[in-house]
């Protein structure tokens, strides 16, 4: 379709409107229709939810919470099904302040002191991951009530701990003289998934659901390092030991792993995989390399921080599922390091390697992946804006990094791959490996790299944006955070953080190549104060799954919110929920 200026794009959709209230909008000719709300039944043995009669145990069989990253792996494993699957969903953090009818926290400073011991229960249940079986009946999707396979992931589930940290002295606890057995996941954000069909989920910044001094540990450097603030912002240490950091000072360390999970095996034990590092992970992106290892790029979402790519040891072994399950626990970690002259060099992250010896604090390869951001920083890798998703482009085989914004970038610290001071708008990055395609080298120390987009309102040349010259004013974005790309190789981005601007968050449709190349178009947005989050394809891109996140997070209280989305009955909260976006008549996605 000729649009604006006359460019082909190959989004052929008509844009949606821009506009921002207390529902969800879509462009027109499409559906977004909720699937899952936080509270839905999900378990066979799940009770209806009732939010004056919330539990912990109730909500450990419902969906959960804030809902963000969204993995489709078809059904049964091996099929490429567009239309029954497993939705596999992290439930990111809770917002009590608006979950629980006759709960009233003032502010963010006294929330932890005001929680109660059922809130706290509630809490841990509503965290995590949920595995729900989908499918999709006269073009309707539908949750699969029963299914052996739903299942929900919580801060008590039980959890391994695997790959060279595994059983470190620095991850031992009183309740786990191992050091490779913990319980739980929490702070799930980004996430993505394998070839062999598990689950990668991240944990962000679990250090917020701790509590207690940090000089009063052995860990402080590390924990001031990670950002650990002694807050207790939720309260859980004060209802369980184990979140305080003066009564057990490596319970911290257990988390902020990447975790694996096997979604086709409901009473599988997920995995934390060190060998991925530990980081506030945000995206676990997995691509087969054309040698057979896999490389999984991985984004740490704060100030200043990193980019990184794990590479196997070993080869995907594409006859045995089974067989990979493990095989992210031998290979190689890298750190990015972006030079002005579009040079990217991946530097190792490896003990005994350059500074990374006992001398400078890491005795072993353990502990260099449990204080993987202080052994970054020795090997002076680049500062990013707050790297969020990371996605591999399955057409053109180039990989794309979201910086969601850094308004904390102080003007002499500016650089090329990061060249906006206080960028409050945030930017996507561009890495190049060596070959194209499917001969796209994930495995090479050095690529090259650009900017794909400034994001910003490209009318206020202030913000410094940088689009499409065609772009127009419902289609330009701001403060990308997940990204997907869809079969025929365009990018999703889902925002977070417009509502700053009095904009919806939202999903935005572009071009990375051709003549259209970053010229978004504006396919979704969210309704009041709500994030769109982790962007998921069927395979064959009829249908694509957005979880809204946060509704009304920034009402005061739950008894004045900004709205009910999506029940907009007095008697519920706001529900953060999943969507499934289709086309009328069927169709890719975008056109
Ligand atoms: Fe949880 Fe990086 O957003
Ligand atoms: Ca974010
Ligand atoms: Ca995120
Ligand atoms: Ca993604």
């Amino acid at each position: 379709e000729a649009i604006a200026g006359g460019t082909q794009s190959s989004l052929t959709f008509t844009e949606l409107k821009r506009v921002y209230d207390q529902t969800h909008h879509v462009a027109p000719g499409y559906t977004a229709e909720v699937l899952l709300r936080w509270g839905d039944k999900l378990t066979a043995d799940a009770t209806d939810f009732e939010p004056t009669q919330q539990s912990g145990n109730t909500q450990a069989r419902q969906f959960g919470y804030n809902n963000d990253f969204v993995g489709y792996l078809p059904m049964p494993f091996g099929s490429a099904s567009s239309e029954r699957g497993l939705l596999c969903v992290n439930h990111e953090y809770p917002n009590p302040h608006i979950m629980v009818p006759g709960f009233i926290a003032k502010d963010d400073e006294t929330l932890g002191k005001t929680m109660t011991a059922e809130l706290v229960e509630i809490c841990k249940s509503a965290m995590g991951h949920s595995v729900a079986e989908i499918e999709k009946k006269d073009g309707k999707w539908s949750l699969v009530a029963n299914s052996p396979l739903n299942r929900r992931i919580t801060v008590e589930t039980e959890m391994a701990i695997a790959g060279p940290a595994a059983g470190h002295a620095q991850l031992k606890t009183a309740a786990d003289p191992s050091g490779t057995k913990v319980k739980g996941t929490m702070a799930n954000c980004g996430g993505g998934y394998t070839p062999w069909g598990t689950i990668l989920t991240c944990e962000e910044f679990a250090y917020e659901f701790f509590g207690g001094d940090a000089a009063k540990t052995p860990n402080q450097e590390l924990m001031e390092r990670i950002g650990y603030e002694p807050a207790d912002y939720y309260g859980f240490a004060r209802f369980d030991d184990r979140f305080n950091v003066e009564k057990e000072p490596n319970e911290v360390n257990r988390f902020q792993w990447v975790v694996e999970i096997d979604p086709y095996e409901a009473d599988s034990t997920p995995v934390k995989r060190t060998a991925l590092g530990r980081m506030g992970h945000e995206g676990a992106t997995v691509v087969v390399n054309k040698d057979g290892r896999v490389a999984v790029y991985m984004g740490d979402d704060d100030h200043q921080e990193y980019l990184y790519r794990f590479v196997s040891a070993k080869p995907f072994n594409a006859n045995d599922r089974k067989a990979n399950i493990g095989i992210l626990d031998e290979g190689e970690l890298s750190v990015a390091k972006f030079e002005a002259d579009g040079t990217l060099n991946w530097l190792p992250l490896v003990h005994g390697k350059g500074p990374l010896t006992a001398e400078n604090g890491f005795a072993d390869q353990g502990e260099v992946l449990i204080k993987t951001q202080l052994a970054a920083d020795k090997l002076g890798a680049t500062g990013m804006d707050r790297p969020e998703d990371f996605e591999t482009n399955p057409v053109s085989g180039r990989v794309y990094a979201v910086l969601t914004k850094s308004a904390k970038r102080k003007p002499e610290k500016v650089d090329a791959a990061n060249p906006r001071p206080e960028n409050k708008w945030g930017h996507i990055i561009e890495m190049i490996p060596p070959g194209e395609g499917k001969d796209a080298d994930h495995t090479a120390a050095q690529y090259k790299w650009d900017i794909l987009i400034l994001c910003g309102d490209p009318s206020k040349p202030e913000t410094g944006a940088k689009f499409h010259p065609e772009t127009t004013a419902d289609g330009f974005f701001m403060t990308p955070d997940n990204i997907a790309f869809d079969p025929k190789g365009r990018m999703f981005v889902a925002t977070d953080g417009m509502n700053d601007f009095d904009l919806a968050d939202g999903i935005f449709a572009v071009d990375t190549d051709g003549p259209a190349r970053a010229l978004p178009k504006a396919l979704f947005c969210c309704p009041t104060d709500a994030e769109a989050t982790g962007p998921a394809f069927t395979p064959d891109g009829t249908t694509m799954f957005v979880s809204v996140q946060h509704p009304a997070e920034g009402s005061e209280t739950i008894e004045k919110l900004t709205t009910r989305w999506p029940d907009f009955n007095d008697k519920m909260p706001p529900r953060p929920s999943v969507v499934a976006i289709t086309r009328e008549g069927g169709g890719s996605i975008g056109g």
